[in-house]
Formats: C-alpha cells, sequence, structure tokens
C-alpha cells in the first residue's frame, strides 16, 4: 500500500492511479498481449479490423450529419443541399458518410468471403458466423434506411419498390407495408420512423452485434488460412506454437491495412465521391418527386446481386420469396458445408469449381442488377440465379465428394 502512495507521487503515477481504479493494463495484457493468434493471418485478415474502422467513422460522421439534417418531406432534401454547400466542411462529412456506407459493403462482403475461402464459419465457429449474419441483416436495414433520408428521387422510389415488396406476403402484406409506411404511400411518417431507425435503434444493435461477435470470435480465437485450430498445439508454456501475441505484431499489421484503406478512401471522397453513379446514383441528386419514376431504378451495388434475383423471376411473390432467400440462405453454411477440411488449400477440385461458379455468379447479378431487366440480360440472371443457389442447395452433396488433400499439423508460414 505504502509502495503504491510512493509511486503514486513520482513516475509512472497516474498509470497506477488509474489501474487501481479502472482494469486497463489487466485487460490490455488479457485481451491484447496474452491473446495468442494464429501466426499466419494474410491480408484477408485486414478486413474486420477495417469493418470496424468503418462502423465508427460512419456513427462520427452520422452525428455531425444530424446535427444539420432535418427529417420532414419538405425540409429533407434542402437541408441535405445545405449541408454541402452552407455548412462548414459539411460537403466532406457527408461524402465521408456515404462513400463510408459503400465502403462499409466492400470490407464486410470481402470479410466473408476470407470466411468462404478458409471455412470460418465451420465448427466451432457457427455462432461467431449467424452473429456475422445477424450483422450483415442490420447493415442492409440500415444503409437501405440511411439511403432514403436525403429524400432524392431515387430514395424515394427505391424505398417505394422495397417496401412494397412486403405486400407479397400472403394474408397480411397488404396491411404490413401500410404500417411499415405509417401513410398510404411513402411519406413524411415513413421519412420519420426510418430516421429514428437510422440514427438510434440499428447503430444500438450493430455496436450490440459488434460487442458479441468479438466474444465469441474469442472463445475458439480466430480460424487462419490453413484452417488448423491452433489451440490443438500448446508449447510448453501453455500458448499455442502456432500463435503470436495479438499486440503488438497484429495491431501493428492491422495499422498496414488502415494506411492503405484510408488512402482509397481519401481518393474516392476527395476526386469520385459519386464514383460514377454507383455510390450515389444521378437521380438522387433531384428531389422526391411522386410523378417521375426514375428511367431505371436500381438499388445501389451492394444490394443488386438480390435485386437481380427479385427481377429474374417473373412471378413477384416468387421473386420475391427467392430474394429473400438468397440472403438467408447464408446462415445454413456451417450445416450444408460436409467437408472435413476448412481451408479452400487443401479442398478438391469440386470446392474450388463450385466456388468459382459462386464468386462469378455473385459478381455477374451485381452487374445485372444494375442494368435494366431485358432481352438477354433476363436470361443470364436466369442462369446465374440457378447457379448461385446450386451453390448451397448441392453442398451437402459435393462437399462430401471432394477429393480433399491432407491437412498438415502445423501452419505454413513464409516469413
Ligand atoms: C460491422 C461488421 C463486422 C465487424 C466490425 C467484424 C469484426 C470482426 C473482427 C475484428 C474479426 C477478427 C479479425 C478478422 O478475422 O478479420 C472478425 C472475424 C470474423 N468475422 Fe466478422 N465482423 C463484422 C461482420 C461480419 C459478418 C457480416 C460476418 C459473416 C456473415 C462475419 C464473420 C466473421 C468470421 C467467420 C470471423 C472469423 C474469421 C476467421 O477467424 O477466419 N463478420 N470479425
Amino acid at each position: 500500500m505504502a509502495n503504491v502512495t510512493t509511486t503514486a507521487a513520482g513516475k509512472g503515477g497516474f498509470r497506477v492511479w488509474l489501474n487501481k481504479r479502472l482494469p486497463v493494463d489487466e485487460f490490455m495484457q488479457s485481451q491484447l498481449v496474452g491473446y495468442y493468434a494464429p501466426k499466419n493471418f494474410n491480408v484477408w485478415y485486414f478486413f474486420g479490423s477495417l469493418a470496424l474502422l468503418v462502423f465508427v467513422m460512419q456513427i462520427f460522421t452520422g452525428i455531425f450529419l444530424t446535427m444539420h439534417f432535418k427529417p420532414g418531406e419538405l425540409t429533407a432534401f434542402d437541408s441535405v443541399e445545405y449541408i454541402m454547400r452552407e455548412v462548414e466542411w459539411g460537403w466532406l462529412i457527408r461524402y465521408m458518410h456515404s462513400t463510408g456506407a459503400s465502403m462499409f459493403f466492400i470490407v464486410v462482403y470481402l470479410h466473408m468471403y476470407r470466411a468462404l475461402l478458409y471455412g470460418s464459419y465451420k465448427a466451432p465457429r457457427e455462432l461467431l458466423w449467424l452473429v456475422g449474419m445477424c450483422i450483415y441483416l442490420a447493415l442492409m436495414a440500415e444503409a437501405f434506411f440511411g439511403y432514403v433520408l436525403p429524400w432524392g428521387n431515387m430514395s424515394y422510389w427505391g424505398a417505394q419498390v422495397i417496401v412494397n415488396l412486403f405486400g407479397t406476403i400472403p394474408a397480411i402484406g397488404p396491411g404490413l407495408v401500410e404500417w411499415i409506411r405509417g401513410d398510404y404511400g411513402i411519406a413524411d411518417a415513413t421519412l420519420g420512423r426510418f430516421f429514428a431507425l437510422h440514427v438510434i435503434a440499428l447503430p444500438f444493435a450493430l455496436a450490440l452485434l459488434i460487442v458479441l461477435h468479438l466474444v465469441a470470435l474469442r472463445q475458439n480465437g480466430s480460424n487462419n488460412p490453413d484452417g488448423i485450430e491452433i489451440k490443438a498445439n500448446l508449447g510448453a508454456d501453455g500458448k499455442p506454437i502456432d500463435g503470436i501475441p495479438f499486440h503488438p505484431y497484429y495491431t501493428l499489421k492491422d495499422l498496414v491495412g488502415v494506411g492503405l484503406f484510408l488512402i482509397a478512401f481519401a481518393i474516392i471522397v476527395f476526386f469520385v465521391p459519386t464514383f460514377g453513379g454507383l455510390f450515389i446514383e444521378a437521380p438522387n441528386f433531384e428531389p422526391a418527386n411522386a410523378l417521375s419514376t426514375p428511367a431505371h431504378i436500381a438499388p445501389v451495388w451492394y444490394f443488386t446481386p438480390f435485386y437481380a434475383i427479385l427481377r429474374a423471376v417473373p412471378d413477384q411473390q416468387l421473386g420475391a420469396l427467392l430474394m429473400g432467400l438468397s440472403v438467408v440462405v447464408f446462415l445454413f453454411l456451417p450445416w450444408l458445408d460436409r467437408s472435413p477440411v476448412k481451408s479452400t488449400r487443401y479442398r478438391g477440385w469440386i470446392w474450388k469449381l463450385a466456388l468459382s461458379v459462386f464468386t462469378i455468379s455473385f459478381l455477374a447479378l451485381m452487374v445485372l442488377g444494375l442494368l435494366p431487366a431485358e432481352g438477354t440480360y433476363v436470361t443470364l440472371a436466369r442462369i446465374f440465379t440457378a447457379l448461385y443457389f446450386g451453390f448451397f442447395l448441392l453442398m451437402p452433396f459435393y462437399t462430401r465428394i471432394d477429393p480433399v488433400k491432407p491437412v498438415p499439423v502445423r501452419v505454413t508460414y513464409h516469413a
């Protein structure tokens, strides 16, 4: 006790004072320095920390936008223009937020794809994957509500299309649509509730889910590009022999990812903020107009794979069902995949072929969703929709007969 008091007066005093009241050092030691992560992480492992960074950036820029944004049919569009032209640095905050939305999806899609490459959703990480999927669903809702807020013409018509999809649900559909809108059309009441959900409810839900995601990650530790459980191989000190302390090794490595990401982010924000109409579509620079439908109503690029599936089916009810299924089917991956091997590195040609076909189908549907649903585009969308679902539905069969290779005992690591 006497020792602490003497030190408190001298060097490092604040640290001692603080740690007696808040276990900062203990937390760092147990969660970062004492946490051993596989030593073979590659660039695919940048995207978790980047997703965290984008989340924080979106909250930060969102707070400043909310200070000047005025939800309301008559005020929303003008208040965004006011932010762009009159508020000091308002244009930067707005473009950081709109670019951040697209970057969030780029990062999250790559993060999910890594899980496909290395089988990270397989046991014992099924729950980590399910929580990740809940994050993804919440993120989709968050992005949709946010897109409606500026009350541009695409916001309005996009909301019209998406909300009307709920009308295809048998029996309760029409009533449900009215309940969601709070009016007989997309109106002031709709904008008000979407604003509340966008700035309060979903950010809270996301923050909570992210914490759960990280807790579930720590429970079994990270997977790695070899798909080997490093905890099965402990050294004399009780630490995994294929592991290294998360801090300082991965905190520093993640900083490289952050640097590269911020360079790309800044280039987009400063030079191509609308990204050729992909990040902010041209009709959204015009105010919402119930009497003028944009020539091609298309959602932002990150929703277009699912939108292409919706439009590929002639029957609207079946189309909406398939669109919903194309998203939720990812939830079942841990149980559809029957391979004894996690990483694509040690899987056979059947899995590699299936994954390649899925990747091409997803990207093709993304492009087709941006194009008008006419002629050859519809035929192509139907083919890629069939291949997309084939990847999931046939998985229990082809993963069982896939000629896998032996998995090494230790991770492969090249300095
Ligand atoms: C806000 C969004 C998200 C954040 C902040 C986040 C954060 C993280 C972090 C920090 C890690 C550890 C580092 C890494 O492996 O890259 C991680 C791992 C993981 N995440 Fe996420 N994540 C998010 C969304 C998702 C989504 C949408 C999914 C899947 C649907 C997902 C599935 C996984 C899986 C399977 C792992 C373990 C990967 C492995 O160990 O190989 N995450 N996440």
